[in-house]
């Protein structure tokens, strides 16, 4: 059933499917970051956009964009899109539900036939999810200009792999990555269409939810050495278990997200790896990864920096040495109130009752919003979850958020990207 605006239901469930494809064996969706699956979702994505007639373009860090040129106007641009990789396996709408709701999107406008003021641009952005590397949004960081080409070199996933040559084996061009950089001259505004990721709108039954504030994310990766040791022959008190060392820093971390002091502060150790990994051998190392969420700026690097004391003091004790590299680190960003106003307007004007709410997850649009103003239209995840096979979206709340997103880059194709009320308000 197609839309009063035109948005298809059915050509979104086909581009889910047809994304969801392209995925290595097992469980859910894995297509990582700077992967060549990933590289084959964008040509996908290129595909699609040159059969509605778009020009799209790759950039070094690997981001697709399609271009509708506009009939007149001043050139400046407005846009939407979102991401294509996924962690491993993960769902089939992290992501990707804000690129298939720019393809139908651009679809919807090009058989409307609508004279648009300004060109319309319509992001795949590559490598995401900090899932592989620790770093997350690396081609939206890439277009903010938050990269330098060396940083690529000293990024590496858990085998060992830097990023530099993961981008290199797929293509592209880690070292140009200066040329991916977005003019905010030239920009107007973005918005990116996303699954919450979490259970608000669903557990209160809105179908649209207006970011207005995205948390941050700081992310550590710790290594204990002990001695690793004969689990016969080595008595309790005379070993340095580098695994029960790191238990114990787990525990602080969840002791230290719950306290009253850390409300709304989310800190989590999803990577644990222990060598030798052998049941007679105590084991000598391990190493841990720590991802620290916060939408309070401050509070969380503060409580970055209290794990790291509590961690040492923690390996002082058991006389294991410690080491901790940052191997992410993104700000929480406010998003401009105005266009949170303009997208609850264009809700409005499709008849969908809608919530303002923050963002637990990061996104590509944080970093978009240094470029231009920047907007998040959520749908809901179904049970909350998300980075999991069970993750789940219905093509309708798809189609109803990508209402919601074409009303809305329409609105702001119309007025110049200046929001209803006049050019103060920002
Ligand atoms: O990890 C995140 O917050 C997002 O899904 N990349
Ligand atoms: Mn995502
Ligand atoms: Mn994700």
């Amino acid at each position: 059933m197609t839309m009063a605006t035109g948005v298809d239901p059915a050509n979104i469930e086909r581009l889910i499917a047809a994304f969801a494809a392209l995925t290595e064996p097992g469980e859910g969706v894995t297509r990582l970051g700077y992967s060549p699956l990933e590289r084959r979702a964008h040509a996908l994505f290129a595909e699609e956009m040159e059969r509605l007639g778009l020009s799209v373009s790759v950039d070094a860090a690997g981001n697709s964009i399609a271009e509708l040129p506009a009939a007149g106007g001043d050139g400046r641009v407005i846009g939407t899109g979102s991401h294509l990789d996924s962690v491993p396996s993960g769902g089939r709408f992290d992501g990707i539900a804000g690129v298939c709701a720019a393809i139908e999107t651009a679809r919807a406008v090009v058989a409307s036939g609508a004279e648009r003021r300004h060109t319309w641009r319509f992001v795949a952005f590559a490598a995401e999810e900090g899932a592989r590397f620790g770093q997350a949004c690396n081609g939206s960081r890439a277009a903010a200009g938050l990269t330098r080409a060396e940083d690529y070199a000293t990024l590496r996933d858990a085998r060992g792999v830097t990023m530099e040559d993961a981008m290199i084996a797929v293509g592209l061009d880690p070292a140009g990555v200066a040329s991916a950089r977005w003019s905010p001259e030239e920009w107007l505004a973005f918005v990116e269409l996303h699954i919450e990721q979490g259970n608000v709108l669903e557990s209160q039954d809105v179908p649209i939810g207006i970011v207005d504030v995205i948390s941050g994310s700081s992310r550590l990766l710790v290594s204990l050495d002990g001695i690793a040791s004969h689990t016969g022959g080595t008595p309790m008190r005379l070993r340095h278990d580098a695994l029960v060392t790191a238990s114990e820093c787990v525990l602080a971390c969840e002791r230290l997200a719950t306290d009253a002091r850390h409300h709304g502060t989310r800190v989590t150790v999803g990577r644990l790896d222990v060598e030798p990994g052998s049941i007679t051998t105590i084991p000598g190392r391990a190493t841990f990864s720590v991802d620290v969420r916060d939408l309070d700026n401050q509070r969380q690097r503060e409580t970055a920096v209290e794990l790291v004391q509590l961690f040492e003091h923690i390996a002082a004790r058991r006389a294991v040495d410690i080491s901790v590299r940052v191997i992410g680190d993104t700000s929480p960003v406010v998003l401009p109130v105005s266009l949170v106003h303009e997208l609850a307007a264009a809700a409005g004007s499709c008849g969908y009752d809608y919530r303002v709410m923050s963002s637990g997850a990061s996104h590509d649009a944080q970093q978009i919003s240094r470029v231009t103003r920047t907007g998040m239209i959520f749908v809901p995840s179904r049970d909350g979850l998300s980075h999991v096979p069970e993750e789940w979206t219905s093509a309708e709340q798809i189609a109803a958020g990508t209402e919601v997103l074409l009303a809305a880059l329409t609105a702001l194709d119309a007025h110049d990207g200046v929001p209803h009320g006049g050019a103060t308000a920002r």
